[in-house]
């Protein structure tokens, strides 16, 4: 099997084939058509409830550009962590030469990713919607934070991926919410790749070292990581934003129902095999 050194060689050359300028990338258009989903509708939170039955479509297609500038945020604020915490790692013992090569790359890619969503959400939103992770004290074993970090990275892509890939094939969409989720899409397929390669890596290397205890709350901490990621789709503020009355009650009812449950485990379903083929996750989480 191919080891996270010789597939750095491999992506850092195709970065280099495919070097992009954020600057030159897009055409944004003066405003967004009224008329068109911002955002693919099945996509949208409160998709099938009741709620969405009743909005009218106009009601329904100013929701999907809050939504999508949700999502955007959502996307944002994770790059801004996952980018320090790699440039944190080059030239150091937790990386190889060729690793570190590679996540030169990675960090460009990531900052092109947060200045073109920042580009389209202060374009189209005047906003972009802040973070709403805490992060928590807490004591690791040896490797842990380590591997705690890449699998961070791994949920915020694995779940942004989910919903690049089904935007970047709907035409029935602002064309440029289109292309953005297509050249996300296209530097992301990359990142997965090296991140599952690396995280799988790490755990064969770390886990073993591990107490049952740790191993056990390890688990614990990763399915409340990816639930509490899910939580942050469902934003009051945007709600309101949309002009839907009473925003923490629509959020606790779409987090509530059924066909949003169906949603996050079928979106999650990938990440979450993932995790419990690692043994990182014990048994998958109730999202
Ligand atoms: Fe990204
Ligand atoms: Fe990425």
């Amino acid at each position: 099997m191919e080891t996270a050194s010789q597939l750095a060689v491999r992506l850092t050359k195709q970065s280099r084939d495919q070097f992009w300028n954020v600057y030159t990338e897009f055409d944004w258009p003066d405003s967004l058509d009224a008329d068109r989903y911002a955002m693919t509708p099945e996509l949208i939170s409160i998709h099938g409830t009741e709620l969405w039955e009743s909005l009218d479509e106009p009601t329904r297609k100013r929701l999907s550009l809050y939504e999508v500038g949700n999502f955007f945020s959502l996307t944002l604020q994770g790059e801004r962590p996952l980018v320090a915490g790699l440039s944190d790692r080059l030239y150091s013992k937790r990386l190889t030469h060729e690793g570190t090569e590679y996540i030169h790359h990675f960090i460009d890619e990531e900052n092109k990713h947060m200045i073109m969503f920042g580009l389209f959400l202060q374009k189209y939103l005047g906003k972009v919607y802040p973070e709403k992770k805490i992060a928590l004290d807490r004591t690791y074993a040896k490797g842990e934070e380590e591997v705690a970090f890449f699998c961070k990275v791994m949920v915020v892509e694995e779940l942004g991926d989910y919903y690049n890939v089904k935007m970047m094939l709907d035409d029935a969409i602002e064309p440029i919410v289109k292309q953005i989720n297509w050249v996300h899409h296209r530097d992301e397929s990359r990142h997965l790749g090296f991140g599952r390669r690396h995280l799988t890596e790490l755990t064969e290397q770390w886990m073993p070292t591990w107490s049952d205890e740790t191993r056990a709350g390890f688990s614990d901490w990763l399915g409340q990581y990816i639930k509490s990621s899910w939580n942050d789709f469902y934003n009051p503020t945007m709600y309101k934003d949309a002009g839907l009355e009473d925003p923490y009650q629509v959020r606790k009812m779409a987090l509530a129902h059924p066909l949003t449950a169906e949603h996050r485990a079928r979106a999650s379903k990938k990440l979450v095999n993932i995790f419990l083929r690692l043994g990182l996750l014990l048994e998958a989480p109730v999202l």
